[in-house]
């Protein structure tokens, strides 16, 4: 069994007599006079491991040199002992070893060190540094906080569908996407062109035209959703931005939900109940998780979490966080912000300022659908209903919204405008021609919540294994 299941088991059968038999990796050992000797045996099934006591009065003697002989940091043993509770702080039980047997030696060269080594050099180590306490705590709260959003969503009757990721829609326009090809264009001689052209003669490639990896699920997701009533997706988006940040990769996992005959309050409603609701069962279900990240790592979350799970997040129009910040800078001359003008994207800088001011979470609403995508319900202002959910703590912009524009010819005069090709969205201008309805959703990078949860400042470390402009490792 795994160490966590079997400190369950003791809680609650409370059998100390029987056998038990665990596996693992040994992080640390060390002698000591008083036994022989203690390993920390970690499997990655809990943040504590389990401590291991090695001593001649469990072991037969020849059992022991091998022990001491063979056993050091990395190396994977099967431990078979009984469990007593321990005398000593820091752990609730404890294995007395009576057999071991090692089937995975380490190397020399093995690079994680007893010492604390820093995220930066980890990094150098992605492959490995699953073993370290730090980042099994970041991947265990990262399989947990999946599955708390899918429950949040079932328990609400959302259908969890994943569209095609291989597109030939935009969706954004402008998100930047990949282009998919099977040929091998470094022999350019293979490539066929277009007769008399310089251009590439998609027709010769797989789907005999151009194709993409998805930027967002969006418009898929509508057209179930206009079908199916209210539905999610968990699917991989790929964007190719050169954004070098430490909250943007290449590859994010992307949460989107689409909701039909909703309000925009709804909408943001739902949003920040999700966001609550997570915090409280890992808050709740993480507990030593999360407090081994508050103690090493970054202190003072858990009390972050709680505030933010407390306070109620609030909403202010575009318009009015334009002014807002702008007021600020006249009157407060040690700020240092730039001013913004009616149509100006908000830098991170804004994202900051504002959600430290209010200390909670901001939506900010109705922008103006110059600078935001051709699918958001006009307002007829020049604004759209829409908006960006802003977090604090570093965390910036954590969910993009709006309600749908369901209007056939308001959609298709502003996709005239935004220059969007119609071709390949016939089948979602059909969602406005036969039966229409309200609908609106949002998409939530999972992977900037987890860095919400932990507490981690970069976005590369909460992903096993992150693929990021200029870099794809694996
Ligand atoms: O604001 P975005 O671009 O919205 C959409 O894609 C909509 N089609 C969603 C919808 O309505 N269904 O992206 C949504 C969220 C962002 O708020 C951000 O959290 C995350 O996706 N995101 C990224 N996360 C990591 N790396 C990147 N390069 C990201 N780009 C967006
Ligand atoms: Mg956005």
């Amino acid at each position: 069994m795994s160490i966590k299941q079997l400190y369950n088991e003791l809680d609650t059968t409370n059998d100390f007599e029987r056998n038990y038999k665990v596996y693992g990796w040994v992080r640390t050992c060390r002698t000591s006079s008083s036994i022989l000797g203690f390993c920390n045996l970690n499997d990655g099934s809990n943040p504590e491991g389990l401590q291991i006591v090695i001593s001649d009065k469990t072991m037969k003697q020849e059992n022991l040199d091998d022990f001491f002989k063979d056993v050091k940091t990395g190396v994977f043993i099967n431990c078979i002992g009984k469990m007593i509770k321990s005398p000593a702080e820091g752990q609730k039980y404890e294995m007395q070893l009576e057999k071991f047997e090692l089937t995975g030696k380490v190397d020399d060269s093995y690079p994680l060190s007893k010492t604390k080594m820093n995220l930066d050099t980890l990094r150098n180590y992605i492959h490995l540094r699953a073993r370290t306490n730090t980042f099994g705590s970041i991947f265990r709260i990262r399989s947990s906080l999946m599955k708390y959003l899918h429950d949040f969503y079932h328990k609400r009757d959302f259908l969890h569908l994943d569209p095609n990721v291989i597109t030939v829609n935009e969706c954004e326009g402008g998100a930047g996407v990949f282009q998919l090809t099977e040929k091998d264009i470094t022999n350019t001689s293979d490539l066929k062109l277009v007769k008399d052209t310089k251009k590439y003669d998609w027709s010769t490639d797989h789907f005999c035209r151009p194709a993409y990896l998805t930027v967002s699920s969006q418009l898929q997701l509508e057209t179930m959703a206009c079908a199916l009533g209210n539905v999610y997706t968990m699917n991989k988006s790929f964007r190719s931005e050169h954004s070098s940040t430490s909250k943007h990769v290449s590859e994010f996992t992307h949460l989107e939900i689409e909701m039909v005959n909703n309000t925009f309050d709804e909408l943001m409603d739902i949003g920040e109940s999700m966001i609550k609701y997570v915090i409280n069962r890992l808050l709740n279900e993480k507990r030593s998780d999360m407090e081994n990240l508050n103690k090493f790592i970054s202190k003072g979350l858990i009390d972050k979490l709680i505030k933010l799970k407390e306070n109620k997040f609030i909403k202010i129009k575009y318009k009015d966080v334009i002014n807002e910040i702008n007021e600020d800078i006249l009157i407060n001359k040690n700020l240092k912000l730039s001013k913004l003008s009616d149509g100006d994207d908000l830098g991170s800088e804004h994202e900051n300022y504002i959600t430290q001011k209010y200390d909670t979470g901001v939506f900010v609403t109705h922008w103006p659908i110059a600078i935001k995508s051709f699918y958001m319900k006009q307002c007829g202002d020049g604004t759209c209903e829409s908006f960006d959910l802003l977090i604090p703590y570093g965390i910036g912009e954590l969910i993009g919204a709006s309600q749908r524009e369901e209007d056939l010819d308001k959609l298709s005069n502003m996709m005239d405008q935004k220059e969007i090709n119609k071709d390949d969205l016939s089948f979602y201008l059909d969602l406005r021609k036969y039966g229409t309805c309200p609908h609106g959703g949002f998409g939530l990078g999972f992977d900037r919540l987890l860095m919400l949860v932990t507490g981690m400042q970069n976005i590369k470390d909460v992903i096993p294994f992150p693929v990021y402009y200029k870099s794809c490792k694996f």
